[in-house]
């Protein structure tokens, strides 16, 4: 069913963790998104760009959402949507073909040299591009590598297309879309930023405004795009990073064993879908769904029952309150006089966040 690499992998972990599996002390994580890199049409069986043992990833993932969803606090899909003529494509330069690198400078505002020496035209729109005096030696130079074109954007079936694959689980009112790859002249590969890191996407914003602390990572592919999301995640931003092995393949199976060795060097954790038994939520995600899912389709709650429900919440507030009022007050008269004291310093902390 899975890769047969990944699976060496799983099989050789199980091997040595089976028994202690069971006996392990379950991982408690916090605040979680399981991340879905480019599961896409293009990289399918059928696609332009297939990569081998894509398509045994879709009932993996299913079979993760099934089975796992009171971890995740929420499903974020990532989605590359290309140009036409994308600096990533092997057609848009001349007599290049998938696999060839080519040198580019950017300038330091990201945008493109025009000059290119195997290139005698350039196809780029000129927006993106710019005349640079390569003597000043003030430009960034970038290792391009070609591929087959794939992911080309507005295009929702054959063999170039950018669909997020239908066969997959979806929560169309719940999971989130992050877009990567739509500039002609950068391209993309960790989920936090197209190439030269001054060019966001929106994922780091999805994942502060839900306070997420926790990522898990599955998809295409580990040596392209999740290798560099989890770089990214654990150095610039401190996240708790799982990436789960028998839930990604590699672009090129060659350059597996580097992420095997790579992944756990960087602070994240590799671990196989089994695994994923031992690891509990912290506080219980599968609550808070029911609990959303009582106010209807996509968390909106019906007229009467939005009123209901604030007016009992509100009532058992104010009897908490009451209570944790009089329970509290010699304990925080004393405390008062200390903390007017410290509080400004740990406002100052917080804000810093
Ligand atoms: C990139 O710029 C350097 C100088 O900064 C130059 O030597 C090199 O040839 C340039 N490469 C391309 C592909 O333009």
């Amino acid at each position: 069913m899975l890769g047969p690499i990944s699976l060496l992998y799983c099989l050789v972990a199980l091997t040595f963790t089976d028994e202690s599996v069971k006996e392990k002390e379950p991982i408690y994580i916090g605040k979680t998104a399981l991340i879905i890199m480019d599961m896409q049409e293009s990289f399918m069986f059928d696609g332009n760009a297939y990569i081998k043992g894509a398509e045994n990833l879709v009932d993996a993932i299913n079979d993760i959402r099934k089975y796992f969803s009171h971890l995740f606090d929420v499903v974020i899909f990532t989605q590359e949507q290309h140009p036409m003529l994308h600096v990533s494509f092997y057609p848009t330069y001349h007599c290049m073909r998938p696999g060839d690198i080519v040198e580019l400078n950017y300038t330091l505002d990201g945008r493109l040299c025009r000059q290119h020496p195997n290139v005698p035209k350039w196809t780029i729109p000129d927006e993106h591009t710019v005349e640079c005096d390569l003597e000043k030696g003030t430009h960034i130079l970038v290792q391009q590598e070609l591929y087959e074109p794939h992911n080309i954007e507005r295009v929702l079936s054959g063999k170039y297309s950018s669909k997020i694959v239908s066969r997959l689980t979806t929560d169309c009112c719940n999971d989130v879309i992050v877009v990567r790859g739509q500039y002609h002249h950068l391209d993309s590969a960790s989920a936090f930023y197209e190439k030269l890191n001054n060019v966001p996407t929106t994922l780091q914003s999805e994942l502060k405004q839900r306070n997420i602390d926790t990522l898990f990572l599955v998809g295409i592919a580990i040596d392209l795009g999740i290798i560099q999301t989890v770089q990214y995640a654990i150095s610039q931003l401190n996240y708790e990073v799982y990436v789960v092995h028998d839930a990604t393949v590699p672009y090129k199976r060659e350059r597996l064993p580097m992420c095997e060795f790579t992944i756990p060097k960087m602070g994240a954790h590799l671990i196989c879908m089994n695994d994923l038994y031992n690891i509990r939520p912290k506080k219980n995600v599968k609550e808070e769904k029911d609990k959303a899912d009582k106010c209807g389709k996509c968390g909106k709650c019906p007229e009467g029952d939005t009123d209901k429900a604030a007016k009992d919440a509100k009532d058992a507030k104010e009897s908490k309150d009451a209570k944790d009022a009089k329970e509290s007050k010699d304990a925080k008269d004393a405390k008062e006089s200390k903390d007017a004291k410290g509080s400004k310093g740990a406002k100052g902390a917080k804000d810093e966040l």
